[in-house]
């Protein structure tokens, strides 16, 4: 479209062309390894946000992570997608390491607090709004809407990593083989750091078989 020959999307071809060279140049075997199959070590579950970008803010390159990405980072219990990657991911791939990659300034997280009606979007938010009920007297003892925002998306990282560790798979791959750990990260975009919340799932796990328990074969 004549106007457009800036945009971003016009150069994506281009960019792929000098992608390709770049990587040949520094191995001619790069493709064809690529092509032979995946092992990452890494499954990441972080927000659709644009500027939450996966594989780059880890330094990652093709293979090395497994990635899923929704609106605010969510692993629901009725969410086929979602739990069809987390099932591939620790079943077949064997992922060493899954991670929870939640982001301050998030748009989801931002709309969940606030009383609003958008449509299909508000069964998808509602499951952070039950984050919010569930930690309620922690949130509404933060004064400042800004931390309690922050706190929020923190804690969200943390019941989705719970959810992690409530699927069968995990259950069965960890008590079997004590892998893979899980991880609650948050992504600071103002300053493109990564923090690590130390979520203890292993002492979380025990909590959650009190009630979750699947009684896997193992
Ligand atoms: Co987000």
């Amino acid at each position: 479209m004549a106007g457009q020959e800036n945009s971003f999307y016009a150069q994506v071809f281009a960019n792929n062309r000098k992608w390709i060279a770049d990587k040949l140049a520094g191995d001619k075997d790069y493709f064809k390894r690529l092509a032979q199959g995946q092992q990452p070590e890494i499954l990441y579950v972080g927000c659709s946000d644009s500027r939450a970008s996966a594989e780059e803010l880890m330094g990652a390159g093709p293979g090395q992570v497994f990635v899923h990405r929704n609106i605010s980072n969510v692993v629901g219990s009725a969410d086929l997608n979602a739990l069809s990657v987390v099932e591939y991911a620790i079943g077949a791939l064997h992922v060493k390491h899954v991670v929870i990659c939640g982001h301050y300034g998030c748009g989801g997280v931002k709309a969940a607090m606030e009383p609003q009606d958008l449509g299909l979007l508000n069964p998808w938010l509602r499951q952070i709004r039950d984050v919010y009920r569930l930690h309620r007297t922690e949130l509404d003892a933060i004064t400042s809407e800004e931390q309690r925002y922050r706190r929020l998306v923190e804690l969200n990282v943390e019941e989705q990593c719970i959810n992690v560790i409530k699927t069968a798979v995990f259950q069965k791959s960890f008590l079997k083989d004590r892998t893979p750990s899980v991880h609650g990260w948050v992504f600071d975009m103002a300053t493109g750091q990564l923090v690590d919340l130390h979520f203890n799932f292993e002492q979380r796990l025990e909590e959650i078989r009190q009630i979750y328990d699947l009684k896997p074969n193992h």
